[in-house]
């Protein structure tokens, strides 16, 4: 067992996995020959050009094959999951199309949520799907708001905040059923449980490299061939690369290196997946049976295995993240001009404002161990008390009983 004493050392325990991931050993491996003797640029004509060009079509066959895609052109390098997100969406062909209606789910990460305002101004109606209390979109409300009029529908796979796993399958065959295209924003699955966008019969899906071991700045955007493609134009304009459709210079050391995680991730799933998930588990239990006036978030649901969104009442989650500075945990929370507003993930799941404001997200990865997870458990656990000691307890009951 851990105590505080190693945090004099200089200790710190990484658990904001959902965050950004480190490179694997093995992604770093291969991205390194195309930074110096393999530097060309992918859309040159002389040998080394068609030497990166064949290093980004091979990585492009990678891609598609750890998605679930039966084909490599399906598949679009971007600069992350919020670029591919943007072109989805801002991508729409705006033309003589009667369907003005995009419907999306409450809980969606800020880079579908902010194209979405655009498109608002735009004079596209945006409708928003009411979640349950554990953070899973609503089935009934989705058949109610797709309708004849819907363009595009875009759902998340999995919540960045809470992880819960959302029912893609079951929306796109809705969507489907009335003519509408459906979008998954699927970068917190990839590498965390198995994605296929041929069996989510999605016609959009986005994807992280920095998510699941891989570099940052570099991602993917599947768009599937036929009427798909024809619905959505390019947003940048510029040398014709990736089809016309996403021109810039090809980062070809973070596409190789994005097609090494992807490989990573498949052969290692199974394996990881069942080590992170049992972690979990301990850790919310350890958490639990130490601390009062706990709520893990969606606990009912299915959810990430990594994934932990946890309230201590009375504690607001700048002020622990503050106090526990050892372990690096994150916060839905956004700061915005030096005042912290709770997260809307947790807002939509029925929270008041001021317990909202109190949820932090433990995310558990690759090289997460239980003794970090011990420590982090006595880390939390003492900065909890410390700073519940601050305040009277009554004041954490009234919390739980009136909201805010
Ligand atoms: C669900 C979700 N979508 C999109 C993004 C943005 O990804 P990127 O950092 O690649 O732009 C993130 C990461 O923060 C995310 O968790």
């Amino acid at each position: 067992m851990h105590n505080l004493s190693s945090v004099k050392l200089g200790k710190i325990v990484y658990l904001d996995y959902n965050a950004t991931t480190p490179c694997s050993r093995e992604v770093l491996d291969a991205m390194l020959p195309f930074f110096r003797e393999d530097f060309a640029n992918a859309s040159s004509l002389h040998a080394m050009g068609r030497k990166a060009a064949r290093a980004v079509n091979d990585a492009r066959g990678h891609v598609a094959a750890a998605i679930g895609s039966s084909t490599a052109e399906e598949i679009y390098f971007t600069g992350g999951a919020t670029e591919a997100n943007n072109m989805v969406l801002l991508g729409l062909v705006d033309g003589s199309n009667v369907r003005r209606r995009i419907v999306v789910s409450a809980i969606e990460h800020k880079s579908v949520l902010e194209p979405c305002r655009r498109l608002s101004e735009r004079g596209f109606e945006v409708v928003q799907i009411p979640v349950t209390g554990n953070g899973i979109v609503d089935l009934q409300a989705v058949a109610c708001l797709i309708d004849a009029k819907t363009l595009l529908v875009s759902v998340h796979g999995a919540n960045n905040e809470i992880g819960t796993l959302q029912p893609i399958k079951a929306i796109s065959e809705i969507a489907h059923a009335h003519g509408a295209l459906v979008h998954c924003d699927a970068s917190q699955m990839l590498g965390k449980v198995p994605v296929s966008v041929d069996e989510l019969k999605v016609d959009f899906a986005s994807f992280s490299g920095h998510k699941l071991y891989g570099p940052k700045g570099i991602g993917i955007l599947f768009v599937r061939r036929g009427s798909a493609r024809l619905a959505i134009g390019p947003i940048l304009l510029g040398g014709g690369q990736e089809a016309d459709f996403r021109p810039g210079t090809l980062n070809v050391p973070a596409i190789v290196g994005l097609a090494e995680a992807c490989r990573q991730a498949t052969s290692t799933l199974t394996s990881e997946t069942s080590q992170i998930r049992r972690l979990r588990d301990l850790f919310e239990q350890s958490i639990l049976d130490r601390n009062t006036d706990v709520i893990v978030a969606a606990s009912a649901a299915e959810r990430l295995p990594g994934t932990s969104s946890i309230c201590f009442l009375g504690v607001p989650a700048d002020a622990l993240i503050a106090h526990a500075r050892c372990i690096c945990i994150g916060t839905g929370s956004a700061c915005t001009a030096g005042a912290v507003s709770p997260s809307h993930v947790q807002l939509a799941c029925g929270h008041s404002r001021e317990i909202a404001r109190c949820f932090v997200r433990i995310s558990l990865g690759r090289y997460t161990t239980e003794e970090e997870v011990e420590f982090a458990i006595n880390a939390l656990t003492e900065s909890v008390t410390a700073i519940r000691g601050y305040q009277p307890k009554e004041a954490n009951l009234a919390m739980l009983n009136h909201g805010e």
